[in-house]
């Protein structure tokens, strides 16, 4: 008798402890993912010249001159800070963690930006947006 149940709270704190571990930890296969993006650019990056460029070109057309796809528009730092409709898209100052840089490089789901139809960003170009993103989001070149 003793035994069996020592067995079955064996088992509950068994089940306990791998199903808390996944609730910890949900995201261990995305931090594997995370690890496949290409790195931030080892170098300061201007907005005016080089994010810019890369926004206008990719995202506008659906999240830029007021569009705003999915909620986000892209016009403005307070509005890219501000989110999309699931929320804030950027961890200020963190690459690595924030929900644009997964979906330009593909990791968040089936569900890539630029949607798949159209040519995605090169590994150069999502290493510019992180290096951005990592240094503070400027906004403008400085004066
Ligand atoms: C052809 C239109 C189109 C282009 C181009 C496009 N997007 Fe999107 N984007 C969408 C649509 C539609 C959604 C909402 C559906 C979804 O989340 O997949 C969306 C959603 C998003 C979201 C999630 C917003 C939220 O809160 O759910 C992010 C982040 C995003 N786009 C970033 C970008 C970036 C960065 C680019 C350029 C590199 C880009 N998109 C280019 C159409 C586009």
């Amino acid at each position: 008798m003793v035994n069996s149940r020592n067995r079955i709270v064996a088992y509950v704190g068994l089940l306990v402890l791998v199903g808390g571990g996944a609730l910890a930890y949900p995201s261990a296969s995305m931090w594997w993912r995370i690890q496949s993006l290409p790195p931030a650019v080892d170098r300061d990056v201007l907005y005016t010249t080089e994010v810019q460029p890369i926004l206008e070109e990719n995202c506008y057309e659906c999240h830029g001159d007021e569009r705003r796809k999915g909620g986000l528009n892209l016009d403005t730092r307070e509005m890219l800070l501000r989110g999309g409709k699931t929320g804030p898209v950027i961890e200020d100052g963190d690459s690595a963690s924030s929900g644009l840089i997964h979906r330009v490089g593909g990791i968040e789901g089936d569900r890539p930006m630029p949607p798949s139809n159209k040519p995605q960003l090169t590994s150069e170009q999502i290493a510019v947006l992180r290096a951005w993103i990592d240094q503070g989001l400027h906004w403008r070149a400085p004066e």
